[in-house]
């Protein structure tokens, strides 16, 4: 059973990355597309975070609590390899970034129109939402270092 869950907490992971990468290669290109295109970039953007990247990142962090209280429990954390806190703790913060801020801000770009007076907003969103995903994916990138030293 707990060789499964780590299949899962792997895909979980996989699904993130992925979807990550995919999103910021298409974001990346779109910028030299143009403005005309970037209200379907950014509900296309939207749709590879909240259908890939945001279950990916839950998937990790339920799977990796499910694996911390499985194989650590009660007074057996403290005898844990310091590389298993830094996976959890980046690993958990990742996830929460991605699921209480890019997730929400994916959505909040992806109704506002681009061209016209809400494009200040629509660019400032933008930087915000490539700034989170800079964090969340370097964290998740700590957490994959971290897993392979454990
Ligand atoms: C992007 C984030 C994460 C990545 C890439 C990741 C990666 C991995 C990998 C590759 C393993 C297998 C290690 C091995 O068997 O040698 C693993 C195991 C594990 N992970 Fe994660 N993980 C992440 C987040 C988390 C989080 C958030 C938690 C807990 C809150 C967690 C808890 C665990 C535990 C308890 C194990 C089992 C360790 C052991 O076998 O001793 N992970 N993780």
């Amino acid at each position: 059973m707990i060789r499964v869950v780590v299949l899962v907490h792997l895909m979980g992971f996989v699904l993130w990355l992925g979807g990550a990468l995919a999103s910021m290669v298409v974001g990346a290109a779109s910028r030299r597309e143009a403005p005309e295109l970037f209200a379907a970039v950014a509900r296309l953007q939207a749709a590879i975070t909240s259908r890939i990247i945001a279950p990916g990142a839950a998937i990790v962090l339920l799977s990796g609590l499910w694996l911390t209280v499985d194989k650590y429990p009660g007074a057996a954390m403290a005898q844990a390899s310091h590389w298993l806190f830094v996976m959890q703790a980046a690993g958990a913060i990742g996830a929460l970034v991605v699921l209480l801020a890019a997730l929400p801000t994916a959505a909040k770009l992806s109704r506002i129109d681009p061209q016209g007076n809400t494009a200040p907003l629509f660019l400032l969103l933008r930087k915000r939402q490539s700034i989170l995903s800079s964090i969340a994916g370097t964290l998740a990138l700590v957490a994959l270092i971290s897993a392979v030293m454990l």
